[in-house]
């Protein structure tokens, strides 16, 4: 039973979570969640740092924390944002590894992606590269990344695990994750369960 319940999630959960943020990429001003530049000084962002990026890079922000205050980068560094959306977290990562790092996002939605290239032409940056691809089948080879970061990716996942396991065989040893997310401390109501589209509101 569980195990088919996990499968027909991990069926239908994927198109599910890539209509809604392809709506977030292409129209954030049609939805009523919180995202946008006011949620991302709520979680902690450097308000001036917020206000100095373009528009088109604040307003389909949809993380729901700040993951890099949590984890030190470098400079030079090869750093990995898991779902990185419209690109905000890897933008200003990019700023902490400067010139000889580099930073890659990856993310599922295409709208995602091709916003998020068109935000780092934006602000001109060529250390910035976006892959549309799934967390489960990373576009890395082993123990080649220092830092990967996500912000509100992994509450959708269906396999965790195994996203997890993948994370783990691109971090060089001694490579840092930092994870900002939504946890469940109690149970679902059937109300939210019945609301589709409910998860991580
Ligand atoms: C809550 S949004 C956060 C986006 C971005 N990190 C931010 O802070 O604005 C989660 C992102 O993860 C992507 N995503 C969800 N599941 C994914 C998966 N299995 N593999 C790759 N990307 C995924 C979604 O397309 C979405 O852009």
């Amino acid at each position: 039973m569980i195990g088919r319940l996990r499968r027909l999630m991990e069926r239908v959960v994927p198109g599910m979570v890539r209509e809604r943020f392809a709506r977030i990429a292409t129209h954030p001003g049609r939805d009523q969640r919180r995202i946008g530049p006011a949620v991302a000084k709520e979680l902690g962002y450097d308000a001036d740092e917020i206000d100095r990026l373009p528009a088109s890079v604040t307003e389909s922000f949809a993380g729901v924390g700040c993951p890099l205050s949590l984890v030190e980068i470098r400079p030079g560094e090869t750093v990995l944002d898991l779902g990185s959306g419209a690109g905000l977290d890897s933008i200003l990562a990019a700023g902490k590894v400067g010139p000889s790092g580099r930073v890659l996002g990856i993310d599922f939605t295409p709208e995602m992606i091709e916003r998020a290239r068109r935000n780092v032409a934006a602000v001109g940056l060529a250390n910035v590269t976006f892959i549309d691809c799934s967390i489960e089948t990373l576009p890395a080879a082993n123990e080649t990344v220092d830092v990967a970061f996500c912000n509100g990716l992994f509450n959708l996942c269906p396999d965790k695990p195994r996203a997890l396991a993948e994370v783990y065989r691109v971090l060089k040893p001694g490579g840092r994750f930092a994870i900002a997310d939504v946890l469940l401390e109690d149970s679902v109501s059937p109300e939210v369960v019945a609301r589709k589209g409910a998860w991580s509101d």
